[in-house]
């Protein structure tokens, strides 16, 4: 089975065998079988390079379902199976006037694996809304929850990405939304000026999700249109030593700081003063409006992909000294 309609970088990784998971029962009963000991699971395929084909059984996890958990007159607490897509659960919470997920909008990939980078945008990360998950481990099919402190969620970090790496299937997420009185959050990368620029002066939270996806869209392509998986890499975290350091050399560059002690540099930015953004390299590229996120024009290999990623972070680092690393989960 080729798996290029199962990741959005489009790479045209094979199979060996494939079953698709709609029912807790089934994968519990599909985790148990004893024919097939390598299992691989797939999910909205957003945020991972297939490198070579898959000589396992890949589960496609397709649990579907959202429902409201428990409420009061000013939070809502919804449960949300892996499946859902996340943009359509966003675009479903503005629905019902739920407050919390608008910046998030357009993010690509699957409710499930949202704790697993703790996905974020404008100035939220999932850990803003998020309750607890349920996840079935692989080895005993049981099932567990855990909630904000277990998932141990940092800048796109978590347990799950760690200590419980390959250890976990999670089938649902919890995430706690507001009524009313909604916190908007518009300072962050230019949403401001979106919003001025669509002439809204009090936002509501759809205003703020269409601002955002007016913003993404003009910046990061569509994976439906041109194979991706996003930010490819992850902004880069430096101690104060480093950064002034660079400043001193590079004092245009756009930098956040986080606290006294660390400093974050965007990647986009090392990898465009690099000179690479735009570059094509047979049918592997980096994106024209945003050096962060790698493109596949056609019929790349992941091996071309990561091949480029070496390249680019070699090249940065011989010129700015800091190391960027993948976001992107290499297979
Ligand atoms: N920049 C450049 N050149 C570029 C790209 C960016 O100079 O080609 C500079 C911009 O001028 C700006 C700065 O880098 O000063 C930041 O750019 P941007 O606001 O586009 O955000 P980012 O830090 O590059 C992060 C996330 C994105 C998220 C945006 C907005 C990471 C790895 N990426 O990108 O997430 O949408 O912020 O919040 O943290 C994703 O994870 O797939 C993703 C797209």
């Amino acid at each position: 089975v080729s798996l290029k309609p199962y990741n959005t970088f489009g790479i045209d990784a094979k199979a060996r065998f494939f079953y698709e998971i709609t029912t807790l029962t089934a994968l519990e009963s599909v985790l148990k079988l004893e024919e097939y000991p390598n299992k691989f699971i797939i999910s909205g395929g957003s945020n991972m390079l297939l490198t070579k084909d898959i000589d396992a059984l890949v589960l496609h996890l397709n649990l579907k379902g959202i429902k409201i958990v428990s409420e009061t007159d000013h939070d809502v607490i919804i449960n949300v199976m892996a499946g859902e897509n996340w943009h359509e659960l966003v675009l479903w919470t503005l629905d019902q006037n739920y407050g919390g997920l608008e910046n998030m909008s357009l993010i690509p990939g699957n409710t499930g694996t949202s704790p697993i980078q703790n996905i974020g945008a404008y100035g939220v990360e999932l850990k803003d809304t998020f309750e607890s998950c349920e996840a079935m481990e692989i080895a005993t099919q049981k099932l567990k929850i855990f909630n904000k402190e277990t998932c141990n969620f940092g800048y796109r970090e978590s347990f799950f990405k760690n200590e419980g790496k390959g250890k976990y299937i999670i089938t649902s997420v919890n995430l706690r939304l507001s009524k009313k009185d909604h916190v908007l959050n518009t300072s962050y990368g230019s949403i401001d000026q979106e919003l001025q620029h669509m002439g809204i002066t009090t936002p509501t939270i759809k205003d703020i999700s269409n601002a955002v996806i007016a913003i993404r869209k003009s910046k990061l392509p569509d994976p439906a249109e041109l194979g991706n998986s996003g930010s490819f890499f992850k902004n880069p975290i430096i101690n104060k030593i480093d950064f002034l350091h660079f400043i001193e050399k590079h004092p245009e560059a756009p930098f956040y700081k986080l606290s006294e002690e660390n400093y974050k540099i965007p990647a986009g930015w090392l990898i465009e003063q690099s000179g690479f953004k735009g570059k094509r390299y047979g049918d592997a590229g980096v994106h024209k409006n945003q050096a962060l996120v790698l493109v596949n024009y056609g019929t790349a290999t992941g091996k071309e992909i990561v091949d480029l990623a070496h390249k680019i972070i070699d090249t940065v680092y011989a010129k700015f000294n800091i190391r960027i690393l993948p976001e992107v989960n290499i297979v």
